[in-house]
């Protein structure tokens, strides 16, 4: 846990410097003011009112100064909290972007955001409530006692064993324990989540007339998160009433036993008053430790919390000596790949050379395997038996980022950014060549729908694209794929919202285009893939058959039944809609 904080505070060790100087001058100079004021008591006693007014001015001068001091503290620590708090979020953020495909199976994005947020703003008041509180504590307890030993023990004893211990006793053994603020903030955590999921799904919501249920869900998860937050300030709140009483018999008996070390003529009636000024002024800090503490175990609990990211280990990374060819062709080659997401197979010894320059088609039934292959490709995640070569080089031995550049992918689900649609192209590239963009928008299709959009292709579009038909967004994701040219183009049931004419116009584009040199077609639907040199059949993991589309027709199996099935729905379709147009 303070591996972490102690790298990050330390990186600003000149704040903290100055901080735990504030600290001692703070309280050092605040400690001097009693000193005079029991010199000024005792200047009364004795009649030498010519002193006071010196002694007076020193007081004020003193407790102005230590103001000051604690102000320098404040501002050094909360400022050393901001500053924790904003590049711990930047690492965390930039960790996260690192990890694997399977981490972000595991967590829900709005658990990941309460730890970006909530859990980060308990960090930040560990640092600036929690740690500078405590540091001042305990330099004025060690401070304080250390004078008031001076002055008389019998009474510091006393203070100690009647203020000090039953407080810090209470309020850490108490209601704090750091399960407790865990509870709290995961708590806080499916709150965030429930309304992250329902507000990005929310066309969802209102079209299943969801509304209602979803509110009775999240307000029960909103208060169990007030239920288990209250649980821990009754507790904490209820500590206040029991410490008045203590505290009240405490100064009764103080009072009583110092009253008498003065007639006794132990201590003058100037020592006492300054020994009970040194406990009012520890009072605040040291008594108050229980809410200092509070601090820290939350921010301990949130901070944990940020860390079990960030210890997190990406599953896949680039190797450390990577081997690159120097010339691309573009082959791929499967072999004997075998994958399952969680014990149950999805790929099964999969083999399947995808020779460069050919167009190789994939089509198989949904759930077959299909875009599994493909995030095996781009090594979303890693086949757990058998290999895949590119350019006859094993996927895991080149370097990561050069092999997801050589190899773009337009994925079943579009995703698109909210900013301008040429921004959305040109994902990452820094400057981009308006007459690529063009070739780019030219062949996806999306040149003809332009002008529907008020800036052309400078148009901002909606949060995942959601101003855009899906036919749009799926060819915003294919232009976004052949603007670099890739050697490797892998469509992954990129068509299917798109209408088959426009599908046709792609493709003949796409055999054409230079630069682009093996294009991998998956699909469920057969007239996609039917003009591939190559096409292979998927059935629950296995390439069940291949061949061309005249070669699989005549062997009369799968991918001819599959052929005829679609056949029949495709004319069935026609049939009806011109039935429908006739009546
Ligand atoms: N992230 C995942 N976690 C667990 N199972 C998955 C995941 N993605 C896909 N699957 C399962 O793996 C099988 C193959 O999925 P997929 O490759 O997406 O098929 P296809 O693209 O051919 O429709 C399916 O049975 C699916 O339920
Ligand atoms: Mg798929």
């Amino acid at each position: 846990m303070t591996r972490i904080l102690f790298a990050s505070v330390g990186r600003h060790w000149r704040l903290l410097g100055i901080g735990l100087v504030a600290i001692l001058l703070a309280n050092g100079l605040e400690l001097l003011s009693p000193f005079y004021l029991g010199q000024a008591v005792d200047a009364i006693t004795r009649g030498q009112e010519g002193r006071i007014p010196l002694l007076a001015l020193a007081v004020v001068v003193f407790a102005t100064a230590a103001a000051l001091g604690q102000l320098v503290r404040r501002l050094c620590f909360s400022g050393l909290g901001y500053r924790v708090e904003t590049e711990l979020r930047t690492r965390l953020f930039a960790h996260l972007l690192k990890l694997d495909q399977g981490f972000f199976q595991q967590i829900r994005t709005g658990d990941i955001m309460a730890r970006a947020t909530n859990d980060m703003s308990a960090v930040q008041a560990l640092i600036a409530i929690g740690i500078s509180n405590l540091g001042n504590a305990l330099v004025i307890f060690l401070a304080v006692v250390t004078l008031m030993l001076l002055i008389d023990w019998q009474l510091t004893v006393l203070s100690v064993c009647l203020f000090v211990i039953p407080h810090g006793v209470l309020f850490v053994i108490g209601p704090h324990t750091r399960r407790r603020f865990r509870l709290i903030q995961e708590q806080f955590a499916a709150v965030t989540a429930k309304a992250q999921e329902n507000l990005s799904g929310i066309r969802v919501v209102k079209a299943y007339v969801q509304e209602e249920s979803e509110k009775r869900a999240f307000r029960a998860l909103n208060q169990d998160y007030m239920d288990k937050s209250l649980a821990f300030a009754r507790i904490y709140n209820a500590l206040w009433p029991v410490f008045a009483i203590t505290d009240g018999a405490a100064s009764v008996v103080l009072l009583y036993l110092g009253g008498i070390h003065v007639v006794q003529g132990r201590i003058t009636l100037g020592q006492f008053v300054q020994f009970m000024t040194y406990l009012v002024i520890m009072s605040g800090p040291v008594l108050g430790i229980g809410w200092v503490v509070t601090y820290l175990y939350q921010g301990a609990a949130s901070l944990r919390r940020i860390e079990e990211i960030l210890d997190r280990r990406p599953a896949i990374v680039s190797p450390t000596a990577p081997r690159q060819p120097d010339q691309v062709r573009g082959e791929i080659r499967f072999e004997d790949v075998s994958f399952s997401y969680d014990g149950s197979p999805v790929l099964e010894r999969f083999s399947l050379l995808i020779p460069a320059g050919s167009t190789v088609g994939i089509v198989g039934s949904v759930g077959s395997g299909k875009t599994t292959l493909v995030k095996l490709l781009l090594r979303l995640h890693d086949p757990k038996g058998g290999r895949i070569l590119f350019d006859g080089v094993d996927v895991r031995d080149l370097p990561l980022e050069w092999l997801r550049s050589q190899i773009r992918c337009v994925l079943q689900e579009p995703f698109l950014f909210s900013d301008t649609l040429a921004r959305n192209i040109n994902l990452g590239a820094e400057n981009p060549d308006p007459l690529q963009m063009e070739w780019a928008a030219e062949l996806s299709q999306l040149s003809a729908d332009l002008d529907q959009f008020p800036d052309g292709l400078e148009t901002v579009i909606g949060e995942r694209g959601i101003t855009l038909s899906g036919g749009q967004k799926q060819r915003t994701t294919i232009a976004r794929a052949v603007l670099s040219r890739p050697a490797v183009l892998v469509l992954d049931d990129a068509f299917s919202s798109v209408d088959t004419s426009t599908e046709e116009a792609i493709l003949t584009g796409l055999k054409a285009a230079k630069g682009i040199q093996t294009r991998l077609v998956i699909a469920h639907r057969v007239s996609t893939i039917k003009d591939a040199g190559l096409i292979v059949v998927l059935e629950a993991g296995r390439a069940v058959e291949q061949g061309t589309h005249g070669q699989l027709l005549a062997r009369r199996g799968v991918y001819a039944r599959m052929y005829g099935h679609q056949q029949l729905e495709e004319d069935l379709l026609r049939w009806r809609n011109r039935d429908g147009g006739s009546q």
